[in-house]
């Protein structure tokens, strides 16, 4: 009998039977009154959960999209940005942000470290920038960029400055409290820590956002421009763009999941998590490509030993019921990326490990049964 597959890649994450039960329901019209409060549910929590006086924008589409609704409607064409790149999410913003017409400069990061706020601040120095791009978490490198500190000293030092955190594998497992951390625009998906279906492009934005938005008057974009969208976030009943109504409604159900958890224990969860299988993953002999300090929760990037085949293992460890992602850039064939995010359980993780360890055994490492799932289960019983 085949295994079942568990998608233990970063992003889509497991999603649990409540949230498709969602996605399952009879469809009703976009301005069904109970729709719309569900909806305007939906945009209340995401404010609170992610403490904003701002505003939150929930349209169809990918974290792409969101990424270029986000810098679309704080930047005019000729206005210079700076991207932080921890890798090739970063790096996307480069070409994204080129095609609007803005001036772009980069400083980047080697792979598996991050850009020291020092730098930043430097950079930022040197002229005058009307915003900056940091991926929380770039899923090619697992590395976690310090988003508190990189927000505090833009907050203090550049006032005119937005700071734009792409949160697409970091958001609902890393903290990001808006206004506090100085974060102007928060953008996401729906597929990674929320742990929803793909479908969803999700903007928060900040009362300096929404000021910025206002002051540079038309902007090309259609779909994406925030006022063409703040109405039907202020009042779901009113038609825009048809919204996605089952993919709002298994959001809404992934939000209620986090409140009941509570967000705070929700963070602690996934410090837990990426920190009990790291070990793990290192007591089997693998390496982890992000620097200690600098890992982040949601997902581990993992460089495989000596001897072992990145398409033979994958393939593997499939069959053997654990889905995982290939490296990117420089890392491919070298590494294999392992999502550990979202709402997974202990079932979850230890299926996962055991599924690597067989793995490991099928392709002559012997020694290996038995303690990484041990290693995993001292460190989460912690
Ligand atoms: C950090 C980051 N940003 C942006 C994206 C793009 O999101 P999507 O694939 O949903 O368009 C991804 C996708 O994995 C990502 O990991």
């Amino acid at each position: 009998m085949k295994n079942r597959k568990l998608v233990m890649i970063p992003g889509p994450t497991p999603v649990v039977r409540s949230i498709q039960d969602q996605m399952g329901r009879e469809t009703v019209a976009f301005g069904d009154p109970d729709f719309v409060k569900d909806f305007q549910e939906v945009v209340q929590d995401l404010k609170s959960i992610f403490k904003t006086e701002g505003e939150a924008f929930v349209v169809a589409g990918t974290g792409t999209l969101a990424m270029e609704m986000g810098i679309a409607n704080i930047t005019q064409e000729g206005d210079n940005v700076l991207i932080v790149s921890n890798g090739f999410f970063g790096d996307r913003y480069v070409e994204l942000c080129e095609r609007k017409g803005l001036n772009v400069d980069v400083i980047s990061a080697e792979w598996g470290t991050i850009v020291p706020v020092e730098e930043i601040e430097k950079k930022l120095g040197e002229k005058d920038y009307k915003a900056v791009t940091v991926t929380h978490v770039d899923t090619s490198t697992g590395v976690c960029a310090p988003v508190a500190e990189i927000g505090k000293m833009i907050k203090e030092k550049f006032e005119d400055t937005l700071l734009l955190v792409d949160g697409v594998c970091a958001t609902a497992a890393e903290p990001e409290y808006l206004d506090q951390m100085g974060i102007d625009v928060l953008i996401t998906g729906s597929q990674k820590a929320f742990g929803v279906a793909p479908g969803l492009a999700i903007v928060l934005a900040g009362p300096k956002a929404i000021e910025r938005r206002e002051s540079i008057g038309n902007i090309r974009d259609y779909y994406l421009d925030f006022n063409k969208w703040l109405p039907i976030m202020n009042d779901p009943g009113k038609y825009f763009g048809t919204p996605p109504v089952n993919m709002i409604w298994a959001f809404q159900e992934s939000l209620r999941i986090i409140k009941e958890e509570g967000v705070e224990n929700r963070y602690e969860r996934h410090i837990k998590v990426a920190r009990a299988m790291q070990a793990a993953l290192e007591e089997l002999g693998f390496t982890i490509l992000a620097e200690k300090e600098y890992r982040a929760v949601t997902l581990s990037n993992v460089i495989y030993m000596d001897g072992i085949e990145d398409a033979e293992f994958r393939k593997t460890l499939a069959e053997e019921g654990a889905v995982v992602a290939g490296g990117l850039g420089p890392y491919a064939g070298k590494m294999f990326r392992l999502g550990h995010m979202g709402n997974i359980d202990m079932h979850d993780l230890v299926s996962t490990m055991s599924a690597i360890e067989r793995t490991l055994y099928r392709l002559g490492n012997k020694d290996v049964l038995g303690k990484g799932v041990a290693k995993l289960t001292e460190e989460l019983l912690k």
